[in-house]
Formats: C-alpha cells, sequence, structure tokens
C-alpha cells in the first residue's frame, strides 16, 4: 500500500463537515486497517490550539455526538497522527510555516511528498487556498503525487462555477481534482450500475417499451438548522438538484459504459445531462413545483417554519422543496417521465429510486380487475439499502383476490451488516487515486446550465411559493404534478 501514503492538509479543520464526517471517517479507516503507514493528518483552522487540544476537541465532539462507541485503541492510532497549526487562509506567513511544518512530518512519516489538500471550507476560500498553495511552492513536486478535494457548493451559478474551476485548474490538473459530491460514495449509489449491468432481467426491460415512469425521491426530516444563512442564498434546487439528485438520475438513466474506468463512466453520463429537455419558460411553470416549509410537527414535536429559522430573511421566497418532471430525449427514455422531487422537513429520511413499469395488455386478469397494481423495482438508497420488487400474486386462500407481494433484498436491515459512510468510501479513493465516485468538471458545468436555466425562468416571473406544513410531502402542487398526468406519487421506504 506504499503509493497511498501521504500527508493531508485539513484546511476547515474546527468546521463542522471536518467533526461531523471527516474524523469519523479517518477514524473508521484507521480501525479497519485501511489507512496506509505512512499517513499523518495536519487540520488547520483559524482557532488557536494546539495539537493535543485540537485532538481532544475532535475527540470529545465525536463522543458526544458519533453513532458509534468509539473504539479507545483505534483512536488512539489515529490520533497520534493529527496535527494542528492555527492561521488565517489569506495569511501568508500561515503558509510558509505550514510548508516547514509538513517537511518535517514528510520525513517522519515517509510520505514521498505525496499531499492531500481537503478543502472543507467555506466555498470562499476554495480560490483563495488553492493560490496559496501555488505562490508558495506547494501543488506539486517531481515524483510525488498533490490532490486537491473540494467540498461542494462548486459554485453557486454556472458562471461562478466557471471562474472558480479556472482557478483551480490553473494550479491542479484535472486528474488531480476531486471535487465532492457524497451521494457518490453511498453505497447504493454504487450498487445501481451493479444492479443494471450485472443481471439478465433488468437491463432488457430497462427502456420505454417497459417502464410508464421512473421517481426519485430524497426526503429530510431535518430544516435548515443552523445553516439558515447559506440556505437561504441557495434553496433546494441548487443545494439537492443540481448535485446529488442529478448523481441519482444520471446513473439511472445511463447507456452501459464501454468500460468500467473513470472516463468512460463519466462520459455516460455527462451524455444523459446532454439529452435532458431544455425547459422553456413556459414548461418551466408547468414542470417544476416548489415549496417552503412553515410551522408544523415533524415526529409529534412541533417545528418552526423556515421564515422563522435563524439567518433566513423573514420574507424569503426560497425553496426548501422542489419536485419537478424531466425528459431524457433519447433513443432508450422517449416519453418516459422522470419525476424528481427533494424537501425538507419531510415525514420521513429517505432516498429511493422507484422505476414504475408498464401494465401488461388488456386482457385476461386486467380486464377483469381494473385496479391491479403496476410493477415496481425499488431501489432503497437510505435509510434502508437495497432493491425490491412489487409483483401481483394470488391471495392465498381467495378465490379471485389479487393482491401485490414483495421480494425484498436489503443489504443493511441485519445489525451487523454496517454500511461504511460515504466518506469512508470517498477519502480513500482520494488516497488511491481514483475518481470515479468525484464529479468530473463537465458534469458540474451541465448540471449549472439546467439549474441556472430554471433559475432565469423563475427570476423573470416571481410567483407566491406554495407552503406546506413542516411534516407533509410537500405542497399540493407536487401531487397535481403527478395526478395530471394520471400517475401518483410512490412512498415506499
Ligand atoms: C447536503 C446538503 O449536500 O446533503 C444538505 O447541503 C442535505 O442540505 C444533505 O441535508 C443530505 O445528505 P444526506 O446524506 O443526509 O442525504
Amino acid at each position: 500500500k506504499s503509493n497511498l501514503s501521504n500527508i493531508t492538509v485539513l484546511f476547515g479543520g474546527t468546521g463542522d463537515l471536518a467533526k461531523r464526517k471527516i474524523f469519523p471517517a479517518l477514524y473508521h479507516l484507521q480501525k479497519g486497517g485501511d489507512l496506509p503507514q505512512g499517513f499523518a493528518l495536519v487540520a488547520v483552522g483559524r482557532r488557536q490550539k494546539n495539537h493535543q487540544q485540537y485532538r481532544e476537541y475532535i475527540y470529545s465532539f465525536m463522543e458526544k455526538e458519533a453513532d458509534f462507541t468509539i473504539d479507545k485503541e483505534a483512536w488512539e492510532a489515529l490520533s497520534q497522527r493529527i496535527y494542528y497549526l492555527p492561521f488565517h487562509f489569506d495569511d501568508p506567513a500561515g503558509y510558509e510555516r505550514l510548508k516547514e511544518f509538513l517537511a518535517v512530518l514528510e520525513n517522519i512519516y515517509q510520505t514521498q511528498g505525496n499531499r492531500i489538500y481537503y478543502l472543507a471550507v467555506a466555498p470562499e476560500y476554495f480560490g483563495l487556498i488553492v493560490q496559496q498553495l501555488k505562490v508558495h511552492d506547494m501543488d506539486r513536486k517531481e515524483n510525488s503525487w498533490r490532490r486537491v478535494v473540494i467540498e461542494k457548493p462548486f459554485g453557486k451559478d454556472l458562471n461562478s462555477a466557471r471562474k472558480l474551476n479556472q482557478i483551480i485548474t490553473e494550479v491542479f490538473e484535472e486528474k488531480n481534482i476531486y471535487r465532492i459530491d457524497h451521494y457518490l460514495g453511498k453505497e447504493m449509489l454504487q450498487n445501481i450500475m451493479v444492479i443494471r449491468f450485472t443481471n439478465a432481467f433488468f437491463e432488457p426491460i430497462w427502456n420505454s417499451q417497459y417502464i410508464d415512469n421512473i421517481q426519485i425521491s430524497s426526503s429530510e426530516q431535518l430544516g435548515v438548522g443552523t445553516r439558515g444563512e447559506y440556505y437561504d442564498q441557495s434553496g433546494a434546487l441548487r443545494d439537492m438538484i443540481q448535485n446529488h439528485m442529478m448523481q441519482l438520475l444520471t446513473l439511472t438513466a445511463m447507456e452501459p459504459p464501454i468500460r468500467l474506468d473513470n472516463q468512460s463512466i463519466r462520459d455516460e453520463k455527462i451524455r444523459v445531462l446532454r439529452s435532458l429537455e431544455e425547459l422553456s419558460q413556459k414548461t418551466v411553470f408547468e414542470n417544476i413545483v416548489r415549496g417552503q416549509y412553515s410551522a408544523g410537527r415533524i415526529d409529534g414535536k412541533p417545528v418552526k417554519g423556515y421564515r422563522e429559522e435563524e439567518g433566513v430573511n423573514p420574507a424569503s421566497t426560497t425553496e426548501t422543496f422542489v419536485a419537478m418532471k424531466m425528459a431524457v430525449e433519447n433513443y432508450r427514455w422517449v416519453g418516459v417521465p422522470f419525476y424528481i422531487r427533494t424537501g425538507k422537513r419531510m415525514p420521513v429520511k429517505s432516498t429511493e429510486i422507484v422505476v414504475e413499469f408498464k401494465r401488461p395488455p388488456e386482457v385476461l386478469y386486467f380486464k377483469e380487475y381494473k385496479n391491479l397494481q403496476p410493477n415496481l423495482l425499488v431501489i432503497g438508497i437510505q435509510p434502508k439499502e437495497g432493491a425490491f420488487l412489487r409483483f401481483n400474486a394470488k391471495k392465498p386462500g381467495t378465490i379471485k383476490e389479487i393482491i401485490p407481494v414483495e421480494m425484498d433484498y436489503c443489504q443493511n436491515c441485519q445489525v451487523e451488516q454496517n454500511s461504511p459512510e460515504a466518506y469512508e468510501r470517498l477519502i480513500y479513493d482520494v488516497m488511491r487515486g481514483e475518481s470515479t465516485l468525484f464529479t468530473r468538471w463537465d458534469e458540474v458545468e451541465y448540471s449549472w446550465k439546467i439549474v441556472d436555466n430554471i433559475e432565469r425562468a423563475w427570476r423573470r416571473k416571481a410567483e407566491e411559493i406554495l407552503l406546506y406544513p413542516a411534516g407533509e410531502r410537500g405542497p399540493q402542487g407536487a401531487m397535481e404534478l403527478l395526478q395530471r398526468d394520471n400517475r401518483k406519487w410512490w412512498n415506499i421506504l
């Protein structure tokens, strides 16, 4: 595993992401024996702390917040390799100190000059940090690898994403840039291609001849929490659709890649984005519903409305819910609507893909039983990970009753089958130089184009935003979007 050796420099070391996602992931990698011998991490943050205080700070946070019990031995082994360096990201002297410190650690840990610069910071610092790395001659070194990990959001529209990309690519080559979309690290996203392309009985019917419609839904019970300020400038379209939902859509709709390498796979995903119907001003309003949560109840407990949340403009019209109908205009999918929805303050937390099949010919049972259910294939992304098929069968013991039954594969239903967290896989992939589960620039670019187009239409003709009480599945308009087509949303998980 020698080529995995590296020093990871984590900018944003005291931030939420570091504490909630990155350190738990590193801890699990350590515990599972997946961290290379030659590894150390230098966290950079603005707060003053020494190495030991920083280690304790991370430990006490995880002890309180993590949903696993920390194994002391594994933590110790990791914690010894964690260091902390306080400086402001715009302070050139800080980078000089970092450079000297890295030289010392590289000697101790024998990491051959390999480095990961992990930017878990607010997006306005992405460009600044990358430029400073170049100014201080830390961006490349002969016979070593230097990779940069960029957290989301990658820009706030196409224009800002392009500018940001330009700054980053002036310093790092595309192959060394790892843009995070943590949904790609989820076990079941990696499983979509496997399910589709290793089974004889899915791919032959994976097209407009057999599929009536596809529904991709991601619901959260959480509201905006402490991120009101960011979220109010963003909204669900940018926060969830531009990245995560587009990834789910492309993996579901893509053609088989010619090979399993990262270029071939990402090429096919791009082709889906390029095939998406371009929405006009009129179709944006017909096919996309925006909603915002008002006060309501989650699990029986009262919660605030969006406009009462901290950091949110009390007259905000930012959407916390989007439901949309999209068409993938290519040979395979012509005529099959893709319904996509995502929202905060929904009654449950779940992400699922529901493939609804067409009804068989209207003869025999279908002539007699008017309300037989369609066949469904459901791919559960979270919390339940797995896939199941719903089909019709005779209800045992009855003469004429037909009921839907299920064949169910759940990969995380047993306690001992604990899937790795998305970040574990992603961090490990950066170390081994595997970029398939990261977004390539053109994926980001195309999805921003789609989102910008929608935003523009919304801006041109501002409409009253539809409110939905927290704890409901979005505004009535979202139901109507499907009722109009004689269909309904499936809420399975
Ligand atoms: C993030 C969004 O990218 O994804 C958040 O910024 C959202 O607003 C989160 O809550 C959802 O991720 P997950 O893994 O909980 O489905």
